[in-house]
C-alpha cells in the first residue's frame, strides 16, 4: 500500500472503490394501501432506468407482502425495520426473521434510534437483533448515532464506539454480513443534515474499527435529513457508501434523485 493511495481518512481508495452504493428508504409508520402503491408504482417505473446505487425500501410489517408483490422482479429490494431476537414462540406482537425472510425482505433495520430511545432498546439488544437477522437469512443495517448533547460534550465517537461494541464483538464473519448506518439524532427528521466533513469523520472513525476487525468491506451508510440536494456532497465522501432515508424516501422522485447522486 503506498502512501498516494490513501485517502486522508485513512481508507485505501481501492478499498473504498469495492464498495457498492446503497440507498435505503425507511418509511417508517407512514403509508396505506393506497398511497404505498402509487409509491411503490413510481419507483419500480423509476428503476426501469440504469441505477447507480442499489436502492431498497424498509416498509411496516403489514405492507411488506404488498412491498413484495409490487417489487419482485424489479431491481428493488425491501424489508423490515425492526425484527425479534427470538426464532419463534410466545412471544405476543413479535415478529420473527424468519416471517420477514418469507416475504422475500432481503434487509432489516436494527438499533434505529427510534427504537432506542422509544423502546429502550440497548446496545446488547441491538447486537442480539442483528444476530437473529443474520441467522434469518436478512441482512440487518445497524444504527447508530449520538444525540445533540453528546455531540456537544465531545463525546460523539465514544458514543459510537460503545454503540457497535456488542455488534462488533459478534466478529469480523457476522459483521461482513452487515450493513452499518451513522445517523446522528439531531439530524433525524429535523432538516438539519450533518455536513459532509461531520459524517465523514465518524464514517472514517467506524472504518477504522472494521479495518481493525477485518470486516473493512461493510458497506456504512449515513442518515438524518438526507435530501436530493445534499445528497451528492455526502455520498461524496471516502467513507460513505450511500445512505438511509426517512422522509424523502416517500416521495419517489426525490428518493430517486438521492440514488443517483
Ligand atoms: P430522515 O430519517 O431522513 O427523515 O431524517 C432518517 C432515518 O430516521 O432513518
Amino acid at each position: 500500500m503506498t502512501a498516494a493511495s490513501r485517502s486522508p481518512s485513512g481508507a485505501s481508495t481501492s478499498e473504498a472503490s469495492q464498495r457498492s452504493r446503497l440507498v435505503l428508504g425507511n418509511w417508517k409508520m407512514h403509508g396505506n394501501l393506497a398511497e404505498n402503491a402509487a409509491l411503490l408504482e413510481a419507483l419500480r417505473t423509476g428503476a426501469a432506468q440504469p441505477l447507480t446505487a442499489e436502492i431498497g425500501v424498509c416498509v411496516p410489517f403489514p405492507y411488506l407482502a404488498q412491498a413484495q408483490s409490487a417489487l419482485q422482479g424489479s431491481p428493488i429490494s425491501w424489508g423490515a425495520q425492526d425484527l425479534s431476537t427470538q426464532e419463534k414462540g410466545a412471544y405476543t406482537g413479535e415478529v420473527a426473521g424468519a416471517m420477514l425472510a418469507d416475504f422475500g425482505c432481503r434487509w432489516v433495520l436494527v438499533g434505529h434510534s427510534e427504537r432506542r430511545s422509544l423502546h429502550g432498546e440497548t446496545d446488547a439488544l441491538v447486537a442480539d437483533k442483528a444476530k437473529a437477522a443474520l441467522a434469518a437469512g436478512l441482512t440487518p443495517v445497524v444504527c447508530v448515532g449520538e444525540t445533540l448533547d453528546e455531540r456537544e460534550a465531545g463525546s460523539t465517537l465514544a458514543v459510537i464506539e460503545r454503540q457497535l461494541g456488542p455488534v462488533l464483538a459478534l466478529g469480523a464473519p457476522a459483521v461482513g454480513r452487515m450493513v452499518l448506518a451513522y445517523e446522528p439524532v439531531w439530524a433525524i427528521g429535523t432538516g438539519r443534515t450533518a455536513t459532509p466533513e461531520q459524517a465523514q469523520e465518524v464514517h472514517a472513525a467506524i472504518r477504522q474499527a472494521l479495518r481493525q476487525l477485518g470486516a473493512e468491506q461493510v458497506q456504512v451508510l449515513y442518515g438524518g435529513s438526507v435530501k436530493a440536494a445534499s445528497a451528492a456532497s455526502l455520498f461524496a465522501m471516502p467513507d460513505i457508501d450511500g445512505g438511509l432515508v426517512g422522509g424523502a424516501s416517500l416521495v419517489a422522485e426525490e428518493f430517486l434523485r438521492i440514488a443517483a447522486a
